[in-house]
């Protein structure tokens, strides 16, 4: 079975979320990046964050002078935005589908595994399939993501569809080699 097949099957199944994991260059990104422009073609809005990127901008929130943290416009133009830790919970537990990338690419600070549990818990724990979609992507193993961010991340992150990406590195298998003398 494939990248695609297994997440067709999870979506079917109604296996939310869905956690896709897999050494480097694997195709995780690229496999949730068209799925989630296939979303942006539906009235679903989709959500896209890095981990490592969600907890710095809580971070700046929190020590700003205001509680707010300024972004680029996320249309290209026009004025930035500024987002407070409310607003941008608000967003992510609330989208109809988010997708979280790079979940554990740095070892977490005691307030990086905190925010990244309240993203989590807020998220996740609901019991029954809703409207709402996540998909997320890792290096990590459960059981590795397990051992660093701990069990309760886990039950809620990988309680749906896990999926392991195995294969070549695609980066190194697409470059091209010159073997000169
Ligand atoms: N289905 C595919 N067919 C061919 N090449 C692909 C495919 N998916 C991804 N690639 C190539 O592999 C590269 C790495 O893919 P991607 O960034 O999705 O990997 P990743 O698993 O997210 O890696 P990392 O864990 O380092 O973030 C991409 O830049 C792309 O060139
Ligand atoms: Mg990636």
């Amino acid at each position: 079975m494939g990248l695609r097949e297994a997440i067709c099957d999870g979506l079917k199944a109604k296996r939310h979320p869905i956690y896709i994991f897999g050494e480097q260059g694997r195709g995780k990104s690229c496999a949730m990046g068209c799925l989630y422009v296939s979303y942006k073609e539906t009235p679903a809005v989709p959500q896209w964050l890095s981990l490592d990127t969600f907890i710095q901008q809580i971070i700046k929130c929190r020590t700003s002078r205001d509680g707010r943290c300024e972004i680029p416009n996320p249309t290209g133009f026009g004025n930035s935005i500024w987002r407070s830790e409310c607003d941008w919970f608000h967003i992510a537990s609330g989208c109809p589908v988010l997708f979280v990338d790079d979940i554990g690419i740095k070892p977490p600070t005691d307030t990086g595994l905190e925010i990244a549990y309240k993203l989590f818990n807020q998220r996740l724990t609901k019991d029954k399939p809703t409207q709402q979609m996540t998909f997320l992507s890792s290096n990590l193993s459960p059981e590795q993501l397990n051992s660093i961010y701990g069990p309760r991340i886990v039950s809620r992150v990988c309680r749906g569809t896990v999926i392991r990406c195995g294969g070549e590195d695609r980066r190194l298998k697409n470059a091209k080699y010159h073997d000169l003398f």
